[in-house]
């Protein structure tokens, strides 16, 4: 005879990045009786190209532009960055204002929505103001300033997502699972969440070629005893190959300086000119850092965003163990994407 127990929900989440912690935890909140037990190769601390989210900077600034549901995830998140920054300040979530620099046009920027050919997120963050034309820096074609968005120090979040899920009681497993059944630790498991990021491709058994790796490169410098009063972003559009930014992180988190969204580039391995030409290019954006040869590095980055043709995937699959949700291919947005 089936006791209680088993007959109460049982989770497995296959990963622990962000997609996974945040996983995890929404569904204590909807099933509070259930078991829930994360499975992964890596757990927040460590530093491994298979695992992008501790190399994130990261900030709020939504690339969705679908008028739908990509833009509901990040205003979800916004919601929640919200109430954590205010009611957890020690959770490394702080909201602070962005400038962003286009060198293109705003139709060919790609940050306004289908359909409304609006910004979605103007009065949500809190009304944007343009850049006056003498403060743009050299070649760009206009800024917007953004009042009010949030900056993550991700090595403090992280922890502080995983300490969630064990006052939640969430099981943590450190395991690397080879095949879908094996997911399917008991008879009694329900469903698996599959967070799994770019993991099929560096563990074996590639089944999704949709996905593919969108290389990004950071640098982490001092920051002054005065912080910044802003964020920087710059890119010829949201979401494009060049990209340089600026991002000041709470709680002793440093400046992360980027970047590059490279595709389809596995390298893991710092270029250290690169790095110097990411340090000229925050310079230019950024007045308030000086100038490059002043710089205090701390520390180099590189990461893998898990990206995938056609954006990520999030739906219920029905197989003969069970069933398993897939909730993988967040690309650049998986911490702005994340509730
Ligand atoms: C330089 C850079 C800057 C970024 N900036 C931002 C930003 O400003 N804002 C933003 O929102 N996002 C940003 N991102 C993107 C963000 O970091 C990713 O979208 C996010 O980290 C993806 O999280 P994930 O949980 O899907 O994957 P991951 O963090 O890669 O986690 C995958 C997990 O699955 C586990 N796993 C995989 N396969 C297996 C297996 N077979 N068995 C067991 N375990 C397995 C891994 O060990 C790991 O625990 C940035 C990324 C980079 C690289
Ligand atoms: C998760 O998705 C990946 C594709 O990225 C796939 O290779 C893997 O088998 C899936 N895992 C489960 C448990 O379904």
């Amino acid at each position: 005879m089936a006791s209680t127990e088993s007959q109460s929900p049982y989770f497995v989440v296959l990963g622990a990045g962000v997609i996974g912690l945040s996983t995890a935890l929404t569904i204590r909140d909807k099933f509070p009786a259930s078991k829930i037990l994360i499975v992964a190769k890596h757990f927040p601390g460590d530093y491994h190209v298979e695992y992008c989210s501790p190399w994130a900077g990261a900030n709020w600034c939504s690339s969705a532009n679908d008028n739908g549901l990509l833009e509901s995830f990040d205003r979800v998140t916004f919601g929640r960055f919200q109430t954590i920054s205010q009611d957890h300040p020690e959770a490394g979530i702080q909201s602070s204002a962005l400038r962003m620099i286009y060198d293109q046009k705003i139709e060919d920027a790609g940050i306004l929505s289908k359909g409304t050919e609006k910004v979605w997120y103007d009065d949500l963050a809190g009304g944007l103001v343009p850049v006056a034309g003498d403060e743009l820096p050299q070649g760009a074609v206009f800024g917007l300033d953004i009042p009010s968005t949030f900056v993550i120090n991700t090595q403090v979040y992280l922890q502080w997502l995983l300490a969630k899920c064990r006052t939640a009681e969430v099981q943590l497993v450190r395991q690397v699972v080879e095949t879908v059944d094996q997911a399917f630790i008991s008879p009694e498991v329900t469903a698996v969440f599959n967070c799994t990021g770019l993991g099929s491709y560096s563990l074996g058994g590639v089944n999704d070629k949709e996905m593919y790796p969108t290389r990004g490169q950071t640098v982490l410098v001092e920051q002054p005893i005065q912080p910044l009063k802003r964020m920087y972003f710059r890119s010829p559009r949201r979401v494009d190959k060049d990209t340089t930014y600026v991002f000041q992180r709470p709680l002793a988190g440093g400046i992360v300086l980027g970047g590059c969204r490279d595709d389809g580039n596995w390298d893991g391995k710092v270029n250290l000119d690169f790095a110097k030409d990411i340090m000229k290019r925050c310079c230019a954006l950024a007045p308030e850092l000086g100038k490059p040869e002043d710089l205090k590095v701390i520390k180099h980055g590189v990461g893998l965003r898990p990206n995938r043709k056609g954006g990520p995937r999030i739906e219920i699959e029905k197989r003969q163990t069970g069933f398993v949700v897939h909730n993988y291919g967040a690309s650049g947005a998986g911490y702005q994407a994340s509730w």
